[in-house]
């Protein structure tokens, strides 16, 4: 096995370094973020950091500075395009700002899906990390609906992040709205290959990540990657879980209270979404 010294020294031999993002994926958290990460990693000329960096929303990752920023970056060709992604700048206070002073002709993509949807798919990812430490469990509806008023709680978390159009105004106050690219993450459930292209087009690329890219597995019931030699790969369990049963009565009150919101976000981004 090469050594890590080893393998730097033939990347560098090779010409290749480690760039800083042109492209970063803000969010939204529980849209879809990894599948639509990894599906654009099957394209040759992107190039993928693994990891979250939480580098513009957490000040003390942004205080090691843009070189430790680098040093966390994958190894590129000049002519690649390097992508991070950390679906929490979406919310960040500072992260837009901060992107802004970094690279004014960044670009951005966020995903979106449903907004009831992310508030149960955010529930239940938060539920089943409470189960595997044997916390105490709030109930959905105890955490959606508030009690003193029965409409929809705004004190909790995940229903705020889910009102896209506040963030959004934010990240337009600091860029072009053609920096940012809007990919509908209940489609890439279905249609990741349309989504991509949109991506490779965005990004100026060549359309090269292709059918034979993506297969539906049946098990998984989703779509997994597969890379040009051949290697498949499906995202991890805790993607795409079985959701819990929500009374309807809750999910048409949820969709009643993000209907607002999310026509002032169609109006804002000059996009619509079938959502409810
Ligand atoms: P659920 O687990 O609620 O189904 P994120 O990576 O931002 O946390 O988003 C997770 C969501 O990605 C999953 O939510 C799942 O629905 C969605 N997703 C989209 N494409 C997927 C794919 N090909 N494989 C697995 N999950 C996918």
């Amino acid at each position: 096995l090469e050594d890590q010294e080893a393998k730097i020294e033939r990347l560098r031999s090779e010409g290749m370094e480690q760039g800083l993002p042109q492209c970063i994926i803000i969010g939204v958290r529980k849209c879809g973020t990894r599948a639509l990460l990894e599906f654009l990693d099957l394209h040759p000329q992107i190039r993928i950091a693994d990891m979250e960096m939480h580098f513009f929303n957490n000040d003390e990752n942004y205080e090691k500075g843009y070189d430790w920023y680098r040093k966390n970056m994958p190894f590129s060709f000049p002519s690649d395009i390097t992508i991070e992604k950390t679906p929490r700048y979406f919310i960040s206070e500072s992260a837009a700002e901060r992107i802004r002073k970094f690279n004014s002709s960044a670009k951005l993509i966020v995903i979106f899906r449903n907004p009831t949807t992310r508030v149960i798919s955010d529930y239940t990812q938060v539920y089943q990390n409470k189960l595997e430490r044997n916390k105490s469990i709030d109930r959905f509806e105890d955490l959606v609906i508030s009690e003193r008023t029965g409409r929809v709680n705004t004190g909790y978390k995940a229903v705020r992040i889910s009102m896209y159009y506040y963030h959004m105004t934010k990240w337009l106050h600091f860029f072009e709205r053609d920096q940012i690219h809007v990919v509908n993450g209940d489609n890439l459930i279905d249609n990741p290959l349309e989504e991509i292209r949109k991506v490779e087009t965005f990004l100026g690329l060549p359309n090269l990540v292709t059918e034979s890219n993506v297969y539906f597995n049946e098990t998984r019931g989703f779509f997994c990657m597969q890379s040009d030699d051949k290697q498949q790969h499906c995202l991890g369990a805790k993607k795409g879980r079985k959701h819990p049963a929500i009374d309807p009565i809750i999910v048409k009150k949820m969709n009643k209270f993000y209907r607002p919101y999310n026509k002032k976000l169609f109006q804002m981004i000059g996009q619509k979404f079938d959502w409810d």
